[in-house]
This record gives C-alpha cells, sequence and structure tokens, in this order.
C-alpha cells in the first residue's frame, strides 16, 4: 500500500481568516500546509473597495508567522454599490483574484450582500469583459424556500439566468453541497468552476441532527443528505478540473457556536489535508488528490500551479490539536468522527 505521497503544496480556493485576535490565531493554520489561499470578504464591515482589500492583505500578512511562504488572494464583496471602475483597477493592479457575491442574508455577515441583481449587471458585464471571476455564494434566501432545497433552486432561479446574460463571465460555484450542483458544474464549460469543502465530503445532514444536535458540524451550505455526499465525493476525486479544493474553513468561538441561535462555519485549516488524503484513499482515487488539492484550481484562476511540495505520510493516528485557542476563546477544529492517519511531514 502507498504509504508517502508527495504532491505539489496545496491552495485553498474558499478561505475566511477574519480579523484581529482570530486572524492571528488562524493564519498559522492555512499557511503551514497552503501556498495560497483565496480570503472571503465577509468581515464587519466587508471589504468593498480596493483599497479595503489593499489594507485587509496587509494586516493578513502582518500576521503570518516569520518566514512563512504564503499569498493571500484577495477578494472584493460585491455590493449594489460596487464600482465597476474601482473593481476593475484593483483587478488590473493584481489587488483582487476575485469578487464574492453573497445573497443578501444568505450566511454569516452577508448582509450587505446582493437583493436586486439588476443593480450589479453593469459590474458582472465589466468581470466579463476583464475576465475577473466570481465567486458565487449558490443559495436563495427565501424564507418559503425549504433550506435543503436553497442550491438547487439558486441554481435555476438565480445563477442560470446570470450566466445567460453575461456571456464570458467566468463562475465558481462555492462549496456545493448537491448533486444538482455537481451536474450543473459538470456541463457549465470552461468559465465555470466549483469549489468543493473539506467537511462536506465526510458529513451528511445526520451527522448534524442525529442524535443530539452537533453544532460543531452546522454551516452553510448546510450539509444533505447522504446521496449528495456521495455525488461530491465522485465529483472531487474523478479528476475532473472543474472541482477543486475550497475548504470554506470558517472559524467561530465556541461561544459562539454553541448559542440558542449559533454560528454557521466548520473550522478544518488544521487537519483538512490529513482528511483529505484519507478520502481519497478511501475512494481509491489518491493519485488524483494532487488535481484537487493544486492543479485545478490554478488552472481555472489561469495563475501557475506551485513548484513546492509537501509530503504526507501513513501511520499512526495523527495527533492534532481539538481546539485552537485564540484571545477570543477556543476555536474547535472539525472532527471528522474517526482518526486519521496521513501526516503532513513537517
Ligand atoms: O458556514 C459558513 N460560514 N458558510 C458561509 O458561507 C460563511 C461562513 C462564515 O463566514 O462563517
Ligand atoms: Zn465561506
Amino acid at each position: 500500500m502507498t504509504d508517502t505521497l508527495t504532491l505539489r503544496t496545496p491552495d485553498d480556493w474558499h478561505l475566511h481568516l477574519r480579523d484581529g485576535a482570530m486572524l492571528r490565531a488562524v493564519a498559522p493554520e492555512t499557511a503551514r500546509h497552503f501556498a495560497r489561499a483565496i480570503i472571503m470578504p465577509n468581515l464587519v464591515p466587508p471589504v468593498v473597495t480596493g483599497a479595503d482589500a489593499a489594507a485587509y492583505r496587509d494586516r493578513i500578512l502582518a500576521a503570518l508567522p516569520k518566514g512563512a511562504d504564503f499569498t493571500p488572494l484577495m477578494t472584493l464583496y460585491l455590493t449594489e454599490d460596487t464600482d465597476p471602475d474601482d473593481l476593475a483597477r484593483a483587478y488590473a493592479d493584481g489587488l483582487i483574484t476575485a469578487v464574492k457575491l453573497y445573497p443578501a442574508g444568505a450566511t454569516t455577515n452577508s448582509a450587505s450582500g446582493v437583493t436586486n441583481f439588476d443593480k450589479v449587471r453593469a459590474v458582472l458585464e465589466k468581470m466579463a469583459e476583464i475576465g475577473c471571476p466570481l465567486c458565487v455564494h449558490g443559495e436563495v434566501t427565501d424564507s418559503e424556500i425549504d433550506i435543503f432545497d436553497r442550491e438547487a433552486v439558486f441554481i435555476d432561479r438565480v445563477l442560470d439566468p446570470i450566466r445567460r446574460a453575461t456571456p464570458g463571465l467566468r463562475v465558481v460555484m462555492e462549496h456545493i453541497t448537491t448533486m444538482q450542483g455537481v451536474e450543473y458544474a459538470t456541463e457549465g464549460g470552461p468559465d465555470l468552476g466549483a469549489t468543493i469543502t473539506t467537511h462536506h465530503l465526510v458529513i451528511n445532514r445526520n451527522h448534524i441532527l442525529a442524535g443530539g444536535i452537533k453544532p460543531h458540524y452546522y454551516c452553510l451550505p448546510v450539509a444533505k443528505r447522504e446521496e449528495h455526499r456521495i455525488a461530491l465525493r465522485r465529483a472531487a476525486t474523478s479528476g475532473d478540473p472543474t472541482f477543486f479544493l475550497g475548504t470554506d474553513s470558517a472559524p467561530h468561538t465556541d461561544a459562539n457556536k454553541l448559542l440558542p441561535c449559533g454560528c454557521a462555519g466548520c473550522f478544518t485549516a488544521t487537519n483538512t489535508m490529513s482528511i483529505l488524503a484519507q478520502v481519497f484513499e478511501e475512494e481509491g482515487t489518491l493519485d488524483r488528490l494532487e488535481s484537487f488539492t493544486s492543479i485545478n484550481g490554478p488552472k481555472f484562476y489561469r495563475l501557475p500551479a506551485n513548484e513546492g511540495t509537501i509530503t504526507l505520510t501513513r501511520g499512526d493516528p495523527v495527533a492534532y490539536p481539538s481546539r485552537i485557542e485564540t484571545e477570543d476563546g477556543p476555536v474547535t477544529v472539525f472532527d471528522p468522527g474517526y482518526p486519521l492517519h496521513w501526516r503532513v511531514e513537517p
């Protein structure tokens, strides 16, 4: 059996680093294994201008451990007031790599997101013209739509009409959770990519709700039925360049998770590579792990793959902290529910 695996250094194409004390605590967890990450802009207040993105990038760089070789790829938070020229300048200057679309109210800090998609038409057209990718949180927010159907309905009602109206717009369907998401992404051609998280390859909705409620497994989009998890595992391990890793690692303190109205998010930065190696091993596709973590993402974003490598070895259960301490309180590390056997060599 293979027990050593060397991959080009992976990238995380969807990451929440937060700010302040939380940023300082979680940035090293990602920088340890990843060379680059697309940084989500849902701070309070959100990252809406090129100047905001530059300032946030500098705060991230200052929070990294000395000697860390990690590049944050910044995004702007799309609002109905986004200025297409400011966006185009920030993209041309290399300040931003993508723009994030949150439907207003879809998730954590999404209140400034988009309600009326007609109001962002000019921005989307500009993005199509300059080739700037749009990262989409693909859930409708209408209260009459069942939360487990929100992704599939978004594809039909919002995403497909936007793509038809804006030829050439490059779109990443972020953190897909359904077989409908897999199907739509598979058929979408070269201008459509999709990220898949680590946790959605591991948990289904039973993990959250059966045998007691598990707040640490609650995230958005919420995990779906087992048949959807199986579809995601097939897509991630298929080698299809449409699909790449975006962990959506989203730290919240335990105090904010364990509330009557707890926050959405799974924190997977610490053990993602060990979990993924195990998932790919279970699927008999270890030879495709590198495509998912290190090749397909850069290809979509038209960036070179990393030159460096990381090595994982298989052995006794890997020790990793169950919590990361922060000045704001502990953050629980995602527990896949079984021991992990692939260790990232230091
Ligand atoms: O679970 C999630 N947490 N999903 C999101 O879309 C946002 C994220 C966060 O920022 O906490
Ligand atoms: Zn996210």
